[in-house]
This record gives C-alpha cells, structure tokens and sequence, in this order.
C-alpha cells in the first residue's frame, strides 16, 4: 500500500521547523558525540550496489550502513547518548559541564543519583543503557511481552535495569511515565507525547549525523543532491525526521522525494498521513521488524514529517525477510551486507515499489533515478537474523571479507 502525501512541500525548510532540527544543531550533536567510545570515529559506509541498481532498473542504489557504526549495531546509538548528554546540562546549568567531558564519564561522581528510564524495542535501550553507563548514570528500561529475550540480555549487559511489562511497545511507553513519575526518573524517550518533546527532538537531532555524512560521502550540494528518492523506514518517525529535515535544509526545494516505509501491521505514519495529524497504528503492531513495531506515530516527528515525506508505504514481513537475503547474498559487484529486520525495511520498499509499474511510475522511480537507503541495523538479535537469512552473521561477514579482498586488490 502507498499513498502519495499532498501535505508534502518542496520550498525552503521552514524557519519554524528549524526550532525543532536543524543542520546547526545536528553539527553540534555530532562534535560532541565524537567524545563517545562506543561510536565509530569515521563515518559509516556509503555503498553504492550496482547490481541491484541494475535488476531493479534505477540508475544508482546506494545503501549507507549503520551495523557499523557501533558495536550496540545500530544508528539508535547516535540519539541516546546526545539526549543524555543535553538532559543532564539542562538539569545542572549553573554546572557549567563540559558536553565532551560528559560523554567521556568525567562526571561519574555527581551523577550516581541520577536514574534515566525508557521503553525500547531493543535498539534505544541498548543504546540508553550502554550511555547511561558510560556517563556514570542509572538507567531502567521497560520492555514489552514482544521484545525477544536475546534483545533483554543485550540490554541488560549495560547495567540496566529490566522492567517487562504485558502488550505491545505502547503499553511499555505509558509504564516508563508511570514510573518515572512516581519514582522522580528522568525519562529518556525516543518517541514524543504531550508536554514531553525536549528529549525526543534531542534524540532525533543526533540522527541528523548520518545525513551529515550522506552529504558529504556522496558529493551532494546544495543545489543538487546526489539522489532522487530516499527510502526511510518508520517506527515513530524519528530516524526519517531526523534524516529528513536534514536534506530538506540542505537541498531546499531541490530535495530528493522522501518515501516513508512500515511494517503493515505497524503503520502508525500511513495512518497519520490519512488523518492528517499523528496517529496510531490499525495492525496488530507485531512485526519481525522489531524496530518499527511501533503503534503510535510521535507527535513531534510528525510535525516534519507531514511537510516533507512525499509517500508513505507499507510492506510485509516477507518483503524484508526477502530482502535481507538479497542483501546478504552480494554479487560480483555488490558488498554482501548484513542487515536486520528493520534495517533492511527501506531497501524492501524500493523491491516492492519496482515490482509494480504503476506503483513505480507513481512516486517517479525509473532508469534515471538514483535511490538513497539505510540500513539501520546489523543482526541485533542474531538468531532472528540466521532464521531470516539462513545463514549467520558471522558467516555473511566472512564472506564480505573475502569480498572487500578481492575488490580491494
Ligand atoms: C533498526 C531500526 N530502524 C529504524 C527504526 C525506526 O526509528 P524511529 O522509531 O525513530 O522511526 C528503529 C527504531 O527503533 C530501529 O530500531
């Protein structure tokens, strides 16, 4: 399913969004979180796959993976940390902490009081745990009845506290509140509610980096980007505002045509595109794609996303356990890659757009176009991946070793 989104506008990004993210404030979060031992200190690969590009009939593929941007295995890891880091600054102004010390942990000793909370489904607690524990910080994170219990051990491996709780990531959103609340925690969400949008934009803004790179790694300026389409898989929304708003500022009305991509049971952003506001999901909100099993779209993403996605799809579970493989699999000419669940969601959404012309001749895709995608996750629940794939990460790797060798020479 795709509906094209007549909110959409090709001017110059609004002023009024740039106090929600902007490329200045995604600049910032990216030096500071430079300072992070758990992040890359080069920027991830921008791989271009001309074989897919070819059996698909677009001009370029290119895919930008972020398995490798963490060991945590996933561009979540670029949202948490920032949003801790901004949190604590707020709440101790009169501190005058340095950001970069922050990140570092040189501030362990006045933050053992501290308790941060948050629902996941795996990816932003893994990421809040794991900073939480490098700042020096207590972190609780309440999991939902769908989140696999290789996913909790994960987490639980960075010193955080698990909390599980019955139904679907929603019901683990409303307990993080809760508890926060009654206990004076801190919560550090991804998704945005009503009178809590600070961190959320924080979180989405520390995104911002991948499209940073983007720009630079595929030679885009301003006056014309290197892609035509960019695919962006949805959970909440916040990694395609994030990714988004960036382009757009960069490229004003010359940016590339943004196609939002959902689990169908889990299609809280088509649903919003709809009813024209932030909406919830009409599924069941289960998905192998973990990451973007998400029920409700958040309010704040919304706000740009209602500007500037100019389609919102949906696609199956076989289509991104089918693309995983794909992507796995390399050929002479392409890198096999290893993608997860929802990391391999936006590549799906080019396959299922490509096999339908009318669908394709729709939202513009053709021999000319040159498609952007991100995998946003490496095999964060590896048995999940070496059932999808049937084979493991561990032997796909391998295989792109001997891939990157026989290239490189
Ligand atoms: C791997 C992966 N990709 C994409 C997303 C979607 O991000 P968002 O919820 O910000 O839309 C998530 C969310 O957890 C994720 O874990």
């Amino acid at each position: 399913m795709l509906i094209a989104n007549k909110r959409a506008s090709h001017t110059d990004y609004p002023n009024e969004l740039k106090t929600i993210l902007s490329v200045e404030s995604a600049e910032q979060s990216r030096q500071w979180l430079k300072n992070w031992k758990l992040l890359s200190s080069s920027a991830t690969p921008l791989w271009d796959l001309p074989d897919a590009a070819a059996r698909l009939g677009v001009a370029r593929l290119s895919i930008k993976d972020e398995s490798v941007r963490s060991p945590l295995g996933s561009f979540k890891a670029l949202g948490a940390p920032i949003a801790l880091v901004r949190l604590i600054l707020r709440l101790w102004p009169e501190h005058d902490l340095d950001p970069k010390g922050l990140i570092e942990g040189r501030y362990k000793a006045m933050l053992t009081n501290l308790v941060v909370i948050s629902a996941t489904d795996g990816n932003h607690g893994k990421a809040l745990a794991a900073a939480a524990q490098t700042i020096g910080c207590n972190c609780v994170v309440v999991l939902h009845a769908n989140v696999s219990a290789e996913r909790e051990q994960a987490i639980a491996a960075y010193g955080a506290q698990i909390i599980r709780v019955r139904g679907n990531y929603d019901g683990s959103v409303e307990e993080a509140a809760r508890l926060a609340k009654e206990n004076g925690w801190h919560v550090v969400s991804d998704t945005s509610y009503e009178g809590y949008e600070a961190i959320p934009r924080d979180v989405m803004q520390g995104y911002g980096a991948i499209a940073a790179e983007i720009v630079e790694q595929s030679e885009s300026h301003a006056d014309e980007s290197a892609f035509t389409h960019v695919f962006l898989q949805g959970g909440v929304g916040g990694l395609a505002a994030g990714v988004a708003s960036y382009l757009w500022q960069i490229h004003g009305p010359k940016r590339p045509r943004f196609v939002v991509v959902e689990p169908r049971q889990a299609d809280c952003l088509y649903q919003s595109a709809l009813e024209g506001r932030a909406a919830k999901a009409t599924g069941s909100v289960d998905s192998v794609m973990a990451g973007l099993a998400c029920g409700e779209a958040s309010p704040l993403a919304w706000k740009i996303l209602e500007r500037c996605i100019d389609d919102f799809m949906t696609i199956g579970d076989e289509d991104a356990i089918r693309a995983m493989g794909r992507l796995a699999a390399g050929t002479g000419a392409d890198i096999p890659l290893v993608i997860g669940e929802s990391g391999a969601a936006g590549y799906a959404g080019v396959e299922v757009v490509m096999r339908d012309s009318q669908l394709a001749h729709t939202i513009g895709l053709n021999g000319q176009s040159r498609v952007l995608v991100i995998s946003t996750e490496g095999a964060t629940a590896p048995s999940v991946y070496s059932e999808c794939v049937g084979e493991t990460a561990d032997s796909v790797l391998a295989r792109q070793a001997q891939w990157l060798e026989a290239t490189i020479r």
